[in-house]
């Protein structure tokens, strides 16, 4: 319907419920309906809107069918808007429509779009949990060596059923303690992998819903799943498996289909005793380990009608009682991109290592030819070759180690679905032949957020800089923000999160995913208030380190800030409110000394030490004034006002006890000037001294910078914040180490955990800690986006309504571009100078101004589109300052030039020229 209307009309596109385009099994009682404008007009802007929804599609324009109408409601609001519509059903599709008017109050564009419910109540539910009765089998793999332990087996189960006639819809929702991947009818179901994902799963495990009306037949029919450990009973974070289990010893399964017939009746069919398991040709499965699959043991049609063998027998029934399910609410892991290999270097007799060229994450395709039965193929993983061999010794206990067994059939092809690893490298030994790359394909995994930014410039090393950082994001991204995916870690570290929130929620929409992980920092905060430093709750459970308990502060509040997520909000309040709570009762004079949790500084800085407590005082007032802004926004009047009096005391003791008259920061490392200067915590008059004492840092060592984890985000905006782009681009621009652009001259193809993790002097950095796929220091995308293309919003702004564009220009580079998806619709800006101008093109969706700074030396020079800016249809305001021009605009596209910054301020002004002149 949109493609008829013309661009000039206001349009709604990227229907989303809960955050999410067509959502298969909500479970929100009250889901937040949420769309996007377009629109080439000027000034355009939603000025109503009216939200239907009906059973069936059709129903949509039948107003006597309607189950929901919210008739034409003045509202400039487009996203998140709550369902006040009847009490909603358990496995019900909800077709839903959104109509807009513009500015005009005139009738614009409409589109239309679904979501689906989950089981909504605990009584829908006839499933039980069933798996492998403990006392049954024992493990199948073997310990390689007296240090390790064995691997839990994986099982497969599976029903036979009959139906009479082909269902009209068929609905399964499963989950498993453990990771599962359902079957049926010989076919795999979805694209879902490693799921249910990992949760708090003493408090949540989520189940998934799967349409598989296609799937069903007539007749026989045999529904199936393959559960193995991961998360649930595998190894997890750096505890040894056994004893150590975080969450149960034995995998179980859960399961219900629900079939709906033309004549209305239905059918539910459930895990329960009836069902049969058995063992398969997956011999064990890890998440850290690898996987073994024997294929001698596979069993042709095990998951098909009447394929049972003797090998099965009936399940044991673990559990009667569901527990804690929730449906899923963000987007799954799934499999989203192949790389082919583009190397692959002979090192032996049969022992070839394969190079994808890209440090990733996932898993190896591999086809194997005319190999004898029992013959054993080894894939061994590395993100880094020594010496042309794989570098192990920085994935610690993690074998990342993948094992195949032939069967002798020709052509076998084996892809491990129960475990990923952190790669650029593969070593094949003891292959049959010589693979050709058409034998090796790297599948990438990630959770499957959209990607909605893009950054370039005209440099070729800080576009690989942010190819790095968003590898870095794939690759970390797998079921909840972890650091590294290769070593036995791989945990939802806090501070590693909220530093790099604000790049991650500019490359991709993370609002689902980071609003389902701090349900877990949530669930994870202890009785006294303290969250963790890692969500879900393993391996570490003492409080939170300063910058890593915060997480639980700062994430909600950019949730909010960049998705306008309110619900986000609300639901963590309390937390934010009882970690500063908690910071306070154990630091009553108000400097965050003491602790019993961790706290580990400014992590992996460089050279220096930036003082502890400088650090968790900062951090201390960050989450208090966080926490005060977030009592207004929800309402919390007197909260607000304790925490703003809190945080205005914080500051007062920060001064006291670190700050000098001179504007000196106690420790006088850059990140302890950087957490004053970004969090207000300076006097008025101290600032500008406290940037050149930055500075003569910055410059005293060469533009080196020296910054760890928590300094490193707040590097180049500060300096560009305090007029000091000039530094922040030196930073950019430095080859030698420690800097960004060391790591790329030395192959880097995702960001290093550490600035030394290899150098020219030191050679690798202890292989107890060398991760070289950690996002954290590649926080410095959001200042990518943000300054050197320009996109923001003002610090009052939600949700981009007021974008703040600023491109900042520097000789080093000559143009720079971002767009970005943001809930309003798309964003753009850029820049570019050629012959002493800069054009600059910006784009301001629907419903949204604009402020855009013009750097020039030449206020009177500015054009817009050829013409004096001022007076022109959407430019609301041109006001010369100090810098250039800053012009007021309203939602359009623009193309804005001037006189360069640095160029000829006497240049002639270039006016466009006259119709007449060009014909
Ligand atoms: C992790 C980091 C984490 C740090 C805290 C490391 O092992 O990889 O990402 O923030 O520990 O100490």
């Amino acid at each position: 319907m949109n493609d008829l209307l013309a661009d000039t009309t206001l349009r709604p596109y990227g229907l989303q419920a809960e955050q999410r385009e067509e959502p298969l099994g909500i479970d929100e009682p009250r889901p937040r309906l949420s769309w996007k404008l377009a629109c080439d007009r000027r000034g355009s802007a939603q000025s109503a809107y009216r939200l239907t929804a009906a059973e069936r599609a059709e129903d949509l324009n039948k107003p006597a069918r309607l189950l929901w109408d919210t008739g034409r409601r003045d509202s400039d609001q487009t996203s998140l808007v709550e369902w006040d519509g009847p009490e909603l059903r358990s496995g019900t599709r909800y077709h839903w429509r959104v109509e807009v008017w513009d500015e005009a109050g005139s009738a614009a564009g409409a589109a239309q779009s679904w979501f689906e419910t989950g089981l909504l109540h605990a009584r829908d539910w006839a499933a039980v949990w069933v798996g492998r009765d403990p006392l049954r089998l024992p493990p199948v793999d073997p310990p390689q060596d007296d240090h390790e332990d064995p691997l839990g087996s994986v099982v497969y189960l599976r029903r036979d059923f009959t139906v009479d006639s082909v269902p009209v819809r068929a609905r399964l929702y499963a989950t498993a303690r453990g990771v599962y991947e359902p079957r049926l009818n010989g076919a795999r179901v979805g694209d879902h992998e490693l799921a249910p994902g990992w949760t708090e799963y003493h408090r949540r495990i989520q189940y998934q819903t799967y349409d598989v009306t296609d799937l069903v037949r007539h007749g026989a029919n045999c529904l199936g799943a393959v559960v193995a450990d991961g998360w649930w009973s595998g190894y997890v974070g750096f505890d040894a498996r056994r004893p150590a289990h975080h969450y149960g010893d034995h995998t179980a399964f859960l399961a219900q289909l629900v079939l709906e017939f033309a004549d209305g009746s239905r059918r539910v069919l459930t895990t329960d005793a009836t069902w049969t398991e058995g063992p398969g040709a997956i011999q064990s499965a890890d998440l850290l380990m690898g996987q073994h699959v024997d294929a001698r043991r596979d069993m042709p049609g095990w998951d098909e009608p009447g394929g049972t063998s003797e090998a099965f027998c009936p399940v044991a029934v673990q559990d009667t009682t569901l527990g804690p399910l929730v449906a899923e609410p963000d987007q799954p892991v799934r499999v989203v991109k192949e790389l082919p290999a583009v190397d692959i270097h002979q090192r032996g007799s049969q022992r070839f290592i394969v190079d994808f060229g890209q440090n990733l994450v996932g898993r190896v395709r591999l086809t194997v030819r005319n190999a004898t039965r029992g013959h054993r193929v080894l894939l061994r993983h590395a993100e880094i070759l020594a010496d042309g061999e794989l570098y192990l010794d920085n994935l610690r206990r993690a074998r990342a180690t993948d094992v195949y067994t032939a069967a002798g059939d020709g052509i076998e092809v084996f892809e491990p679905q129960f475990t990923f690893h952190g790669f650029r490298y593969v070593e094949i030994d003891n292959y049959p032949g010589e693979p050709s790359p058409a034998d090796i394909t790297a599948r990438v995994l990630h959770s499957d957020t959209p990607w909605t930014g893009e950054f370039e410039c005209s440099d070729p090393v800080v576009n690989q800089l942010q190819s790095n950082i968003t590898w870095g994001q794939r690759g970390n991204f797998v079921a909840v923000p972890t650091d590294c995916p290769q070593r036995d870690e791989r945990l939802g570290w806090l501070a590693d999160a909220q530093i790099f929130a604000p790049t991650a929620s500019r490359n991709a929409d993370v609002s689902a995913f980071f609003a389902r992980w701090m349900r877990d920092v949530v669930d994870g905060q202890d009785e006294d208030g303290a969250f963790r430093d890692v969500a879900p709750v393993v391996s570490l459970r003492r409080e939170g380190a300063p910058a890593w308990g915060d997480g639980g502060v700062i994430i909600p509040w950019h949730l909010w800030r960049t998705y306008g997520d309110r619900r986000v909000l609300e639901r963590s309040y309390d937390a934010m409110k009882a970690w500063v709570a908690h910071i306070r009762r154990h630091n009553p004079d108000l400097r965050w000394r003491h602790r019993t949790g961790n706290s580990y500084g400014d992590w992996l800085q460089v050279d220096v030490t930036t003082p502890r407590d400088v650090l968790s005082t900062a951090y201390f007032a960050h989450s208090a004034h966080i926490v005060a802004q977030a009592a207004q926004i929800l309402g919390h009047d007197s909260d607000a006002a304790t925490h703003q009096t809190l945080y205005d005391a914080i500051r007062a003791a920060f001064i006291e006890s670190y700050v000098g008259d001179d504007g000196t920061v106690q420790g006088g490392t850059q990140t302890a000037y950087l957490l004053a200067l970004a969090f207000g915590l300076l006097p008025e008059r101290l600032v500008p001294a406290a940037v050149e004492h930055l500075a003569a840092d910055i410059e005293k060592r060469n533009h080196r910078l020296t910054t760890g984890f928590v300094g490193v985000a707040l590097l180049c905006p500060v300096l560009c914040e305090h007029g000091r782009a000039d530094l922040a681009y030196a930073l950019l621009h430095q080859q030698d180490f420690p800097s960004w652009a060391y790591s790329i001259r030395h192959g880097a193809t995702t960001i290093w955990e550490r600035w030394d993790g290899w150098t020219d002097h030191a050679g690798f950095q202890s292989a107890t800690m060398n991760s070289f796929n950690h996002y954290s220091l590649g926080s410095v995308g959001d200042w990518l986006f943000g300054r050197v293309a320009g996109i923001d919003q003002t610090p009052s702004s939600v949700a981009y309504r007021e974008l703040l564009l600023r491109p900042t220009p520097d000789d080093r580079i000559t143009w720079a571009r971002a767009t970005q998806e943001t809930v309003r619709g798309t964003v753009a800006c850029g820049w570019s100078i050629t012959d002493g101008r800069i054009t600059v093109n910006a784009t301001v969706p629907p419903g949204s101004t604009a402020v855009l700074e013009i750097p020039t030396p030449e206020p009177d020079s500015v054009r817009e589109s050829d013409a004096p800016a001022a007076g022109r249809p959407g430019v609301l305001g041109v006001v010369p300052n100090a810098a250039g021009v800053t012009l007021r605009l309203t939602s359009g596209r623009y193309t804005v030039s001037a006189i360069a910054p640095g160029a000829e301020a006497n240049q002639p002004v270039i006016t466009a020229p006259s119709l007449q002149e060009t014909r």
